[in-house]
């Protein structure tokens, strides 16, 4: 076995929403394998917490911040600009960063659903996008797609979560077929429940988490380390024949009939 084939060393990993939760997982998961990484999102002063926590754990790497909103267009090509300055192109695009806001259908405002779709999915298609020049200067990069759950099944997040969700998983098959040639593979992770700040709230109900657990046949909620481990195998050379995928990290929730 070529230990290469599970480690990233050398190549450059951009995290979207990398400051909290799965996407900060996600970044210790990559430097773990070898990576650098950079990470994006909206607070300073987290981000700058975490990059300083992970250049601790990881002395031999390089972990980079940049603060962006990637539901602004704007912001999302200054984000891709500083990325291209690094010089290195893009071996690893994780679009993790997500928002929702449930209501029931019929109370949205056309600007709050529509939000909704920009921030998970407008940004991503737009960043791989953006990056596709980057990524596509090495013979082998990777796009992987932080979707949910929420878009193969009803989970009470109010529609257009799971319409963009969806619509996150359908850019994964698309891309990972169209960008095939260009040595680029695209993929998914559909989490359910999984513990972070996101979801601390809701989970702190014992009757919900009740609930959540009776449809979760592992008995348990998922953590985002657990997460991290697909997204990185995902990226890893030992996937190399993986494309167009999307592993749910689930507990078995989406196979759970009756
Ligand atoms: N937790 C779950 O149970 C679960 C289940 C299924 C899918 N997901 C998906 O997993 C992803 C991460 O969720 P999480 O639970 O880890 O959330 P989280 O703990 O709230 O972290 C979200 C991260 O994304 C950043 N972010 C949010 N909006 C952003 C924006 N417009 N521009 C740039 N960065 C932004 C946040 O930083 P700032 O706020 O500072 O920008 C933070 O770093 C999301 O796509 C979510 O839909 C989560």
């Amino acid at each position: 076995m070529d230990p290469k084939r599970w480690r990233l060393d050398g190549q450059l990993a951009l995290v979207t929403g990398g400051s909290a939760g799965i996407g900060r997982a996600i970044a210790r998961e990559l430097l773990g394998f070898g990576a650098d990484v950079l990470l994006a999102a909206r607070d300073v002063a987290a981000l700058d917490a975490v990059r300083a926590e992970l250049m601790e754990d990881f002395p031999d790497r390089d972990v980079q911040a940049f603060v962006a909103d990637v539901a602004d267009d704007e912001q999302r090509r200054e984000l891709l600009d500083w990325v291209e300055d690094f010089g290195e192109g893009l071996h690893i695009l994780v679009n993790n960063a997500g928002g929702n806001l449930t209501k029931a259908a019929t109370d949205y405002t056309e600007d709050e659903w529509r939000q909704v779709f920009e921030v998970n999915v407008f940004s991503a298609f737009e960043l791989s996008r953006y990056a596709h020049p980057l990524l596509t200067r090495h013979a082998a990069s990777s796009i992987v797609n932080v979707g949910s759950v929420s878009g193969a099944t009803h989970v009470r997040t109010g529609a257009p979560y799971g319409m963009s969700k969806a619509a996150m998983h359908q850019m994964t098959r698309n891309l990972a077929v169209e960008w095939a040639e260009d040595g680029v593979r695209v993929n998914a992770v559909a989490p359910w429940y999984i513990r972070t700040r996101r979801t601390s709230d809701k989970l702190a109900d014992p009757d919900y988490l009740d609930e959540v657990l009776l449809r979760t046949p592992l008995g348990r909620i998922g953590e985002p380390e657990e997460v991290a481990a697909a997204v990185a195998f995902l990226c890893l050379p030992a996937s190399a024949y993986i494309t167009g995928e999307c592993i749910a990290v689930d507990g078995g929730f989406l196979r759970y009939g009756f």
